[in-house]
């Protein structure tokens, strides 16, 4: 029987309820599949600061450093950046994919849908979010600012791993970049001598502004998009667009030795918190993540088939609810129930 130690970090809001709803499924698959799951939950976030005084204490590292991987729920604010950049989870794996049974719940048409499949690669640790920054005064008034740094080094070695994916999927990268405004910062350069190595993928460069907009006119385009840490954020929240649900995309956040921090892309929603609304896919999709990363392809068959078959049958939470008579509305518990009963 093989084991593994999770730390589990639901955060606030509706991350309480996804990161439970994730563990009860998990728990179930774990034991259809031999293998022993030890939680441990760490506070982070709005409560941390409260009972220690921090956003990401001490405590809450000393989990994170004996686990094999983080699952994450949502913060509101504080404690999420520190995590990342204390683990050095520089490559952030933001998968896209429409269900079959979805096609008809986002705001695109349909024949634009089928098919679409991408994996956004987001540099997680450095870039606009890490930089330089504060609020100063001079003669003009009260300003502030943030710095959008990034060695080469940091390019290149994000390229290696949006290169390599690429490899494995399509053979298409698609790099996000804004040169003609910000030339210091040239990402096609430092990604085309990456690319020199892998002949056998395709790299396109396109301006962010017009690949949001490409992302809407011809999603089936895309294979693997790669963007720094501001780009692919507001990218990748399109892709929920697509998909019909932020809720349903997950994320894996990892570092150089696989460690991984798993999280749902959706923030605390605190309008549906605590109301046993809130979908779990994304979270679910996120754990699933980190399945692969320890190898673990039965587990993972097992949860796609039992999600395919859910969704399928009709089963919607409030998120995905448009009240058809194909649809049943159920609550977050409720879809775990149907999860525990298919696995
Ligand atoms: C995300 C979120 C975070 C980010 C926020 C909560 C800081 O939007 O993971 O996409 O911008 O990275
Ligand atoms: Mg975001």
């Amino acid at each position: 029987m093989k084991h593994y130690k999770i730390a589990a970090l639901p955060g606030e809001g509706i991350g309480l309820e996804v990161v439970e709803a994730t563990l009860n499924i998990l728990q179930h698959v774990a034991t259809r599949h031999n293998l022993k799951l030890q939680i441990n939950y760490g506070l982070i976030g709005e409560q941390a600061l409260k009972k220690y005084g921090s956003y990401f204490p001490a405590e809450t590292l000393q989990i994170c450093s004996q686990a094999d991987g983080i699952l994450f729920g949502a913060v509101s604010k504080g404690g999420l950046l520190e995590l990342r950049k204390q683990f050095d989870f520089f490559v952030n794996l933001r998968p896209v994919k429409v269900c079959s049974s979805l096609i008809n719940y986002s705001s695109l048409k349909k024949n634009l849908l089928s098919e679409v499949d991408i994996l956004f690669v987001r540099e997680l640790v450095s870039g606009i979010y890490f930089g330089v920054s504060g609020r100063e005064k001079d003669r003009q008034g009260n300003y502030g600012y943030h710095t959008m740094k990034y060695y080469d080094w940091q390019i290149k070695r994000i390229a290696k791993v949006a290169l390599e994916k690429a490899r494995h999927r399509k053979n298409l990268l698609t790099v996000a970049h804004k040169e003609n405004a910000l030339p210091h910062l040239p990402w096609t350069r430092l990604v085309a001598e990456v690319a020199g190595a892998y002949p056998d993928v395709k790299v396109e460069p396109m301006l962010v502004d017009n690949l949001a907009m490409q992302l809407v006119i011809n999603p089936q385009h895309f294979d693997v998009i790669l963007g720094g840490n501001l780009f692919g954020d507001i990218l990748s929240d399109l892709g929920g667009a697509l998909v019909g649900s932020i809720g349903l995309l997950g994320s894996a956040s990892l570092n150089s030795n696989g460690l991984g921090l798993y999280e749902p892309i959706h923030g605390t929603a605190p309008d549906i918190a605590g109301k046993n609304q809130a979908n779990p896919l994304g979270t679910l999709a996120s754990a699933m993540m980190m399945l692969e990363q320890w190898g673990e392809v039965e587990a993972i068959n097992s949860l796609q088939q039992a999600w395919d078959n859910i969704l399928a049958q009709g089963y919607r939470t409030q998120d995905l609810y448009n009240s058809l008579d194909t649809e049943i509305l159920v609550s977050t518990q409720e879809l775990v129930q149907l999860f525990c009963k298919l696995l």
